[in-house]
């Protein structure tokens, strides 16, 4: 950056300008994808959870590898598979022949970000632990809680659950997700571009050689997370959200509207992205941008509106497009 005198100063490094820095990493890897990667920048400022979903080779695993690289966070990644135990997740009591002792070692959940990689493949038991580890933010395993490291965020990846041989996420916990971010498949012009890049030498197991850099870390993240906290909600914002939420209930096409904790949770994310569009307010556009992602997950269609190929996503939007919006 340029001052009017001419001296160059260096680029002030605000908390938004690191967290929109994140976002130009990310696309040094991952070419589109624009939702997700904001939704992931979104939880991370409201600590939350996320859930990805889409179609095997879409950039799921990229993305959040990528996102790994360019945070200075702790990172694990798990591949859940058929046989994957509660314990290769939470960790267990091994015992210590020199000591005569049981010790407790930690499993790849005592970790900053976690990938948890393709969650819909591992039988519900081992989904079991990693929802309530995401839940209460700590591990107890022979009795003794021992507290997850902060920051923590999960980003669960699973395809679409029509695919054979998976475990649906049981749905009364689909909500300890903050956010499910669904990635479409690209345009024509994205997947040209992925494979120019491929052509020109991308690795995706090399995400240095692609020039992803360390962008921001936990300081970064703490300062961040204290603006957004700042960021002000009129009443009239307040009960947008609470009536978009209502509308949900209501809606004929749904079975189960949106809880309470998915009305708080809307009015988080959509309090990070004023913060993020560069705003200390919340304006109607900001709810209706984190509508979907936020509350998709928290409402059940109807079979016969299943049946009719209706989608969590048409009906939300179309409750957007009726609800009376403040102005
Ligand atoms: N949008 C994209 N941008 C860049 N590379 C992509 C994209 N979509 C697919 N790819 C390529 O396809 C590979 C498969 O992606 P991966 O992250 O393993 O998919 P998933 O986890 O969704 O199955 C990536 O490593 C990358 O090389
Ligand atoms: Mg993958």
């Amino acid at each position: 950056m340029t001052s009017p005198t001419g001296t160059a100063e260096p680029t002030p490094s605000s908390p938004r300008t690191a967290l929109e820095a994140l976002r130009g990493e990310i696309g040094k890897a991952v070419v589109g994808q624009d939702a997700a990667v904001t939704g992931l920048v979104v939880a991370l400022l409201c600590k939350g959870h996320v859930l990805l979903e889409g179609v095997p080779g879409v950039a799921k695993t990229l993305l959040v590898k990528t996102l790994a690289t360019a945070l200075e966070l702790d990172t694990k990644r798990v591949q859940f598979t058929p046989d994957l135990m509660p314990s290769d997740i939470t960790g267990s009591l091994v015992y210590d022949t020199r000591t005569a002792e049981f010790s407790f070692q930690a499993g790849p959940v005592f970790t900053n970000l976690l990938l948890a990689d393709e969650i819909n493949r591992t039988p519900p038991k081992t989904q079991a632990s990693l929802l309530e580890a995401m839940e209460e933010r700590q591990v107890s395993v022979d009795g003794t809680p021992r507290p997850l490291p902060e920051p923590f965020l999960v980003a669960a990846t699973q395809n679409p659950v029509e695919y054979e041989g998976t475990y649906p996420l049981p749905e009364a916990q689909l909500d300890r997700f903050l956010l499910k971010l669904t990635l479409p498949l690209p345009s024509r012009e994205q997947e040209i571009d992925v494979l120019n890049r491929h052509a020109a030498g991308f690795d995706p197991r090399d995400l240095g050689a692609a020039g992803v850099r360390t962008v921001a870390g936990p300081g970064e993240l703490a300062a961040a997370r204290e603006e957004v906290a700042k960021v002000t909600v009129s009443p009239e914002i307040s009960g947008y959200v609470v009536d978009l939420c209502r509308a949900t209930r209501t809606s004929p096409s749904l079975a189960l509207g949106v809880s309470p904790r998915g009305a708080k949770a809307l009015l988080s994310t959509a309090r990070a992205w004023a913060w993020l569009s560069g705003r200390a307010f919340v304006v109607p556009d900001d709810v209706k941008a984190l509508a979907l992602p936020t509350l998709r997950h928290r409402v059940r269609l109807r079979p016969e509106s299943e049946m009719e190929g209706i989608s969590a996503d048409t009906v939300i939007s179309g409750l957007l497009a009726h609800v009376p919006v403040p102005r």
